[in-house]
C-alpha cells in the first residue's frame, strides 16, 4: 500500500522531525490547524494519560472531531516523552510525567496508557475529586465499576457526574466487546441471546502504535527478502495469522477469549448468558472484524433481524449479497460506526433461533477513544 492510503491508516499525529507532534488528519475546513476548535470556559479540565500512544492520539481526533469542550488539557505519558511539545486545535502543550499531582483541578480524566498505570494512578485521580474514564481492563470487572457503552447501558453510570466532588471511576470495555455488542444488543434486546459464539479477526492497532509500525516495518522487509523484524509479537506477523498474544489461562482461553466472555455478561446484566470465543491476530493495520454466531430464545428471523440493526445507533448495515459487498476492516477504518453485514439465517439451528452476522469496527476509534469520549459527554 502506497502514501496516502496508507497514511488513512496510521495514526493522526505524529512526531516532527523536530520533535513536536502535528496533526495528519481531522483538519477541519471551517478551522482547520492552528484555529482554537472547543477551548471553552465552561467546559470540563481535561487530562489525557497516554497522549502519544494509538489511542491517546485517537483521543485527540475524537475530541477535535466532535466538539467535545475543554476548558484546558494536560497531555501525561511517561518520562520518556516528558518535554516533547504537541500542538493541538492551535494551541501548544508540553507533554508531563504523569504524577500524582497531575490530577489536582481535573475534572475528567481519559487513560489509556495500561492496566498497571490505571491501577497506580487512577485511585489518586479519584480522590482529587476527578472522574476516570478508562479504557485498560484493570477496573472493568470490578463490580462498584461501571462497564459502559453509552448505546448499550448508559444507565450504569447514571450516578456519576463531573463537578460533584466525589469523583468516579467508569471502564471503556475490551475494543473486541464493544464492537461485538453494538450489533449483538439491538437483536439481544429483540429476541434475547441464549448464547454466543465469537471468532475475532484483530488488527495491529488493538496492541498500539508499535505493533502498527511493526507490520509496516514486517511488510517492506518480507517483501524485500529480509527477516522480519519480531519485537512485538513473538512470530512474524505480515502475510501471516495467530492466536491473539494475550496470555493463555488455565482453561486453554487466552485472556481475550475471556474478556468477551466476562464482559458481555456485565454489560447485558446477563449471568445467564453463554459466550465462546476465539480470537485472532490478522495482518490488518487497524480495524477488529468478528465472526458472531447467535441463539435466541425467541425466534427471530433475518429481515426483522436486518431492519432493527438499519435503526441501532452507531450501526450501519453494509449487507448487498447480489454484489458480495459486506463489511470489511478497510471500509471501518478510522469511522465512528460498526459496520454489520452477512446476516444470515443459522441453517443448523431450527424455528428461527439462530442468525450469523459479520462486525467491523475500528477499535482505535469506537473501541476505545469514541467510546471513551461518548461516556465523557455523558458525564457534563
Ligand atoms: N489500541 C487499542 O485499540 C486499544 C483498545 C482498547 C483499549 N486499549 C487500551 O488502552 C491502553 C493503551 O493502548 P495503546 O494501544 O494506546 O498503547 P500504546 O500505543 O502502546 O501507548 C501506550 C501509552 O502509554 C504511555 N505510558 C507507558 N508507560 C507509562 C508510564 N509509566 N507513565 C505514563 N504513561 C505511560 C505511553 O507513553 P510513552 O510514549 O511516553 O511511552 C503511551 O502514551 C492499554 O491499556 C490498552 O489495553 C487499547
Amino acid at each position: 500500500m502506497q502514501g496516502a492510503a496508507l497514511s488513512a491508516l496510521r495514526l493522526p499525529f505524529g512526531f516532527a522531525a523536530g520533535g513536536e507532534y502535528h496533526r495528519r488528519r481531522h483538519c477541519r475546513s471551517s478551522g482547520g490547524f492552528g484555529v482554537r476548535m472547543a477551548l471553552r470556559e465552561d467546559g470540563p479540565s481535561l487530562a489525557i494519560v497516554g497522549v502519544t500512544g494509538a489511542v491517546g492520539q485517537e483521543f485527540l481526533g475524537v475530541i477535535s472531531d466532535r466538539d467535545f469542550p475543554y476548558r484546558s488539557i494536560r497531555m501525561l505519558a511517561s518520562k520518556r516523552s516528558a518535554g516533547r511539545r504537541l500542538t493541538f486545535e492551535g494551541n501548544e502543550y508540553v507533554i508531563e510525567e504523569l504524577k500524582e499531582e497531575s490530577f489536582d483541578g481535573v475534572d475528567v480524566a481519559l487513560f489509556s496508557a495500561g492496566g498497571s498505570i490505571s491501577k497506580a494512578f487512577g485511585p489518586a485521580a479519584v480522590a482529587r475529586g476527578c472522574v476516570v474514564v478508562d479504557n485498560s481492563s484493570a477496573f472493568r470487572m470490578d463490580p462498584e465499576v461501571p462497564l459502559v457503552i453509552p448505546e448499550v447501558n448508559p444507565e450504569a453510570m447514571a450516578h456519576i457526574k463531573v463537578g460533584s466532588g466525589k469523583g468516579g471511576l467508569i471502564a471503556n470495555p475490551n475494543c473486541s466487546t464493544i464492537i461485538c455488542l453494538m450489533a449483538a444488543t439491538p437483536l439481544h434486546r429483540q429476541a434475547k441471546v441464549k448464547r454466543m459464539v465469537v471468532s475475532t479477526y484483530q488488527a495491529a492497532s488493538g496492541a498500539g502504535a508499535a505493533a502498527m509500525e511493526e507490520l509496516e516495518l514486517q511488510t517492506r522487509e518480507v517483501l524485500d527478502g529480509r527477516p522480519p523484524t519480531c519485537n512485538i509479537f513473538k512470530q512474524q506477523y505480515a502475510f501471516n495469522l495467530f492466536s491473539h498474544n494475550a496470555p493463555v489461562q488455565p482453561n486453554g482461553y487466552n485472556e481475550e477469549e475471556m474478556k468477551l466472555v466476562k464482559e458481555t455478561r456485565k454489560i447485558w446484566n446477563d449471568e445467564e448468558v453463554k459466550v465462546t470465543a476465539t480470537c485472532i491476530r490478522v495482518p490488518v493495520m487497524r480495524a477488529h472484524a468478528e465472526s458472531v454466531n447467535l441463539q435466541f430464545e425467541k425466534p427471530l428471523d433475518e429481515d426483522t433481524a436486518r431492519e432493527i440493526l438499519r435503526g441501532a445507533p452507531g450501526v450501519v448495515v453494509i449487507d448487498d449479497r447480489a454484489s458480495n459487498h459486506f463489511p470489511t476492516p478497510l471500509e471501518v477504518s478510522n469511522k465512528d460506526d460498526v459496520a454489520v453485514g452477512r446476516v444470515r439465517q443459522d441453517i443448523s439451528q431450527e424455528g428461527n433461533h439462530g442468525l450469523d452476522i459479520f462486525v467491523c469496527g475500528d477499535q482505535i476509534r469506537k473501541g476505545a477513544a469514541l467510546n471513551a469520549i461518548q461516556i465523557a459527554e455523558r458525564l457534563l
